[in-house]
Formats: C-alpha cells, structure tokens, sequence
C-alpha cells in the first residue's frame, strides 16, 4: 500500500526548504518583530520585517519552533509579504495561507500563528514610529 501522506507536497516544500528563515536585529528602527504563540499547542513564531521610508517591507525573516505546518506557514507567509505595504500585510488571512498549503481544519491554528505574526510585527513597527514622532516633538 501506498504510504499515508500527512503533509500536502506545498507544506512540504516549504518545510524541506523554508525561505527567509533567520532575524532581523529588532534594535533596528526600520525593524519591528511579532512574537506569537499558539495557545492550542504552545508552538511558536518569531517574525521580523524591515520596512523602507515608502512603507513598504522590503524584507522580511522568520524563526518558528513548531510543528510542520507552523513552519510552512511562516515561510509562506514570508514570500507573500515581501514587497508589501503594511496596510496590505495586515489584510493577509490565515485562510489564504491554508488553501495555498491545503492544511487540513486541525492545522488552521498553524497557519492563524502567521497572519498573528505578521500583524505583531506591524505593529510593533508602527509602535516605534510612533516613539520618534514623539521624541521630535519632544525635541522640537
Ligand atoms: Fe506543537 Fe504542533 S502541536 S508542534
Ligand atoms: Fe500547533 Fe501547528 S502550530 S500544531
């Protein structure tokens, strides 16, 4: 009998070869970084983009302790939001990341922990913009 394939070949390219795997350094100002985790299983993913002065994410890298469909998640999530302006990275749904890797409904929360990741980091991003407008008029 054919062996019972857990993963579809999607999740499992971007398992075998996950793209942007590594850190930006968060002290950076055209850095901000999402750290989330899955309450469903205590996985976790760490991501970080590097935004250029037009607002858009001109790079972008990822570390996930989890379980496959955590890591193609990230990866995939990762190739999506390149070239990206924050406003349309936050509009990425974990559906979209899902249908593209075919993760059956007990993986939805792995692909949840991406979209939750990418939208941690713009967040934390526009946090620290927000922290220099403030130090220029504080200066001003
Ligand atoms: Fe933790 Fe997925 S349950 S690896
Ligand atoms: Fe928990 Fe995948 S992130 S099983």
């Amino acid at each position: 009998a054919a062996p019972r394939r857990m993963y579809h070949k999607n999740v499992l390219d971007h398992y075998n070869n996950p793209r942007n795997v590594g850190n930006l350094p968060k002290g950076d100002a055209d850095v901000g970084v999402g750290l989330v985790g899955a309450p469903a299983c205590g996985d976790v993913m760490r991501l970080a983009i590097r935004v250029n002065k037009d607002g858009v994410i001109e790079d972008v890298k990822f570390k996930t302790f989890g379980c496959g469909s955590a890591i193609a998640s990230s990866s995939y999530v990762t190739t999506m939001v390149k070239g990206l302006t924050l406003e349309e990275a936050t509009k990425i749904k974990n559906t979209q990341i899902a249908k593209e890797l075919s993760l059956p409904p007990v993986k939805l929360h792995c692909s949840m922990l991406a979209e939750d990741a990418i939208k941690s980091a713009v967040k934390n991003y526009r946090s620290k913009s927000l922290q220099d407008v403030a130090a220029e008029n504080a200066a001003a």
